[in-house]
């Protein structure tokens, strides 16, 4: 398996990816949104803003994930993992944290300092996340125990000011 930064021309295959994925996990209305969100990410972002890895095997993608930008002021380099998925007929093989670690090896090497990401602390936590301040998500959250942070730097993780402000693609309270 290979595991590398995700190209323009390869989103068709993964809005794919995350359509049958979500699909599978929370419905086919839940699928179409995340795949949307996922072309919305690819197409409407800044390059230096958002980031995408998937993990091939055999030419395919069996799995993907993005980082993209939160702003904080004062600036800090931080970014909001989200979203991550692994096709149904591979899930339970490591390949979600493996490529969860991958993608944060790679924004530690650009100089990030902070993720966050917003889901299951049952299995965020076992790629080092822990539950962040409320303060430190850019919008009020319906499932606020959802919202979780690592520091990249082996700093504190949660010492930050003011609301960040997320990309375009999650700029809609009925995300969060
Ligand atoms: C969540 C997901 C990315 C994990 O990838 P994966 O390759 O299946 O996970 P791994 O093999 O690395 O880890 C599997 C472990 O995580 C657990 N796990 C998987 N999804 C979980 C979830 N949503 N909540 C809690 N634990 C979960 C499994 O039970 C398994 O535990 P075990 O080792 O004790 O049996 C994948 O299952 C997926 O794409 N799910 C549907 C989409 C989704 O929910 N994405 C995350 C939200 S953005």
């Amino acid at each position: 398996m290979q595991l590398v930064e995700c190209e323009s021309r390869q989103s068709p295959e993964i809005q794919a990816l995350f359509a049958r994925t979500f699909s599978a996990a929370e419905g086919p209305a839940e699928g179409e949104h995340v795949a949307g969100l996922v072309r919305k990410l690819m197409a409407d972002s800044a390059p230096e803003d958002v980031l995408g890895f998937v993990a091939m095997e055999q030419g395919r993608i069996m799995a993907g994930i993005f980082f993209s930008r939160l702003t904080f002021d004062p600036p800090v380099t931080a970014f909001l993992l989200s979203p991550v998925a692994v096709h149904p007929d591979h899930q339970g093989r490591g390949i979600g944290q493996r490529l969860i670690r991958f993608g944060l090896e790679r924004l530690k090497a650009t100089g990030a300092t902070r993720i966050f990401t917003y889901g299951d602390p049952a299995f965020y936590s076992r790629v080092g996340f822990t539950p962040a301040p409320l303060e430190t998500a850019p919008f009020r959250l319906s499932h606020p125990e959802g919202w979780l942070g690592q520091a990249l730097d082996g700093g504190e993780v949660m010492a930050l000011a003011g609301v960040p402000r997320c990309v375009a693609a999650f700029d809609d309270p009925a995300y969060w």
